[in-house]
């Protein structure tokens, strides 16, 4: 059998009326990542000669979302059969360079690169099927197409839960939503999709019936029901994410990374771990988030768009934000924020800071309570630091400024000027004693007070 050459067509232009969103259903996320980004993540693998995303009016987030894919319109959303005859157009030039059409939802993201190569190999297996069906038996079959199927197992039509009798409904087999067609047949086929059903709908499982009476093969090919589950609701979305950080978890105990209390970790679909990182309990990682070998991430930490080298230490209460660039042993400590700011090799802050817009050098200790003052109300400003240099407790770095290395700043600096290398700056009001006058004082006013 040789290798399927398919082209995809996922489907997004439905309205989503369940989720009760302003947001295209499949721009939700899941994992930080929008639910069509996963179908399409589990696409590429497989090379398909071209993919076609259905968007509806309006949708240009999705078309923008899906790119470099071909976006195309479906005026109104009358059915999944409409929405596969809506990107036959776009396929017309390359129909003679495919065997398959792999239609996708895009409302089905958990679904993995293996499953879909099981789909479009079952489709092939002789003799060739017209239509190849992702079957699954989830616990609840629920609102999930009804797959009707000889004594033999042939694959006879698809009944919608809303249309099922009493008898199709009790079936378990269910349309997990994914086919693989026949290039040659499909678009013909799909052609011929009637609306006379309780919906008033196109529907693209009709598809399997018309196959069926040109005398072509249909077949069932049954997948995991944990990667099918599609996304309608609020509450399958968040089920989708757990289902989808039990994997991720899973992935990273594989991959060697120690996760003290995982189901309490929350990753990122595109989060990279090195070996022997630890994360402790209750950490979550946004988008973008790199932790290279043997880094420790401590308790109750948020990290995203950020690189954490190897051996560096965050948190406890860290906060890591975009452009958030630690080199390796930095330490980042209690409830210290860092947005946009590189600290070299064996920096530290470790205690209560704002890092913004900054650079700060090797081997330099920003004491507790240091704030760079990044923003003036309308732009932002750089604090550059060198290296081995010691920012004393509670100093404001008010940008644009620089730190020379080696410099010293003392503790309770509002610094506004650039400090040269190895000096010694002090930027804060003198100290003031006067001997007695604390004693005398409360003596004043403990006769003013009886
Ligand atoms: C669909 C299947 C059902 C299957 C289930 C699997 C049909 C008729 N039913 O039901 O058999 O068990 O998926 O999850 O296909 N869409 C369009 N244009 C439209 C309508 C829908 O592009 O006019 C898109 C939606 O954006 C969505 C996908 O098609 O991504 C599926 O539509 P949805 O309304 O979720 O179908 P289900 O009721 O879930
Ligand atoms: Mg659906």
């Amino acid at each position: 059998m040789t290798k399927a050459r398919f082209a995809a067509i996922v489907l997004a232009a439905g309205e989503g009326t369940r989720m009760r969103s302003a947001q295209p259903k499949v721009l939700h996320e899941i994992a930080g990542r929008p639910m069509l980004g996963h179908v399409l993540a589990a696409l590429a693998p497989l090379g398909p000669a071209a993919t076609v995303i259905v968007v509806g009016p309006g949708m240009d987030a999705v078309a923008k979302a899906a790119a470099p894919a071909t976006a195309v319109l479906q005026p109104s959303p009358r059915g999944t059969g409409d929405a596969v005859r809506c990107a036959a157009a776009a396929l017309a030039q390359i129909r003679g360079a495919i065997d398959t059409v792999l239609v996708l939802y895009g409302d089905t993201p958990l679904v993995e690169s293996e499953t879909l190569a099981r789909l479009l190999a079952a489709r092939q297996a002789a003799p060739p099927a017209a239509v190849a069906v992702a079957g699954m038996r989830p616990a609840d079959p629920g609102p999930y197409g009804r797959l009707v199927c000889d004594r033999d197992g042939a694959l006879l039509r698809i009944v919608e839960a809303s249309d099922a009798g009493a008898a199709e409904r009790a079936i378990g087999l269910v349309n997990g939503g994914i086919m693989a067609l026949d290039a040659a047949a499909a678009f013909d086929l799909v052609g011929r999709i009637g609306n006379d059903n309780a919906r008033r709908e196109y529907y693209l499982t009709d598809i399997v019936a018309l196959a069926r009476a040109a005398g072509l093969c249909c077949r069932v090919a049954e997948l995991p029901a944990e990667e099918l589950a599609g996304v309608n609701t609020r509450a399958e979305l968040a089920a989708a994410e757990a289902a989808m950080q039990r994997r991720l978890r899973r992935r990273a105990l594989e991959a060697g990374v120690t996760l003290v209390a995982p189901d309490t970790v929350f990753l990122s679909a595109d989060t990279r771990f090195g070996r022997d990182v630890t994360v402790e309990p209750n950490v979550v990682f946004g988008p973008g988030v790199s932790v290279g070998d043997g880094a420790r991430i401590r308790a109750f930490s948020h990290l995203d768009g950020a690189a954490v080298g190897p051996g560096a230490i965050v948190g406890p209460f860290a906060r890591l934000r975009p452009g958030a660039v630690l080199e390796e042993r930095v330490h980042v400590g209690n409830f210290v924020e860092v947005k946009a700011a590189r600290l070299g090799a064996g920096a530290k802050a470790n205690h209560l800071s704002y890092l913004g817009d900054s650079e700060i050098g090797a081997g330099t200790n920003i004491g507790a309570g240091t704030i760079t003052c990044n923003y003036d109300g309308f732009n932002k400003f750089r604090t550059i630091i060198g290296e081995d240099a010691f920012i004393g407790s509670n100093t404001a770095l008010v940008a644009p400024v620089s730190v020379g290395r080696g410099a010293i700043v003392a503790a309770g600096s509002v610094v506004t000027g650039d400090v040269p290398d190895d000096a010694l700056t002090i930027a804060r009001g003198r100290q003031v004693d006067k001997p007695g006058r604390a004693a005398e004082l409360r003596a004043r006013l403990r006769r003013k007070n009886g």
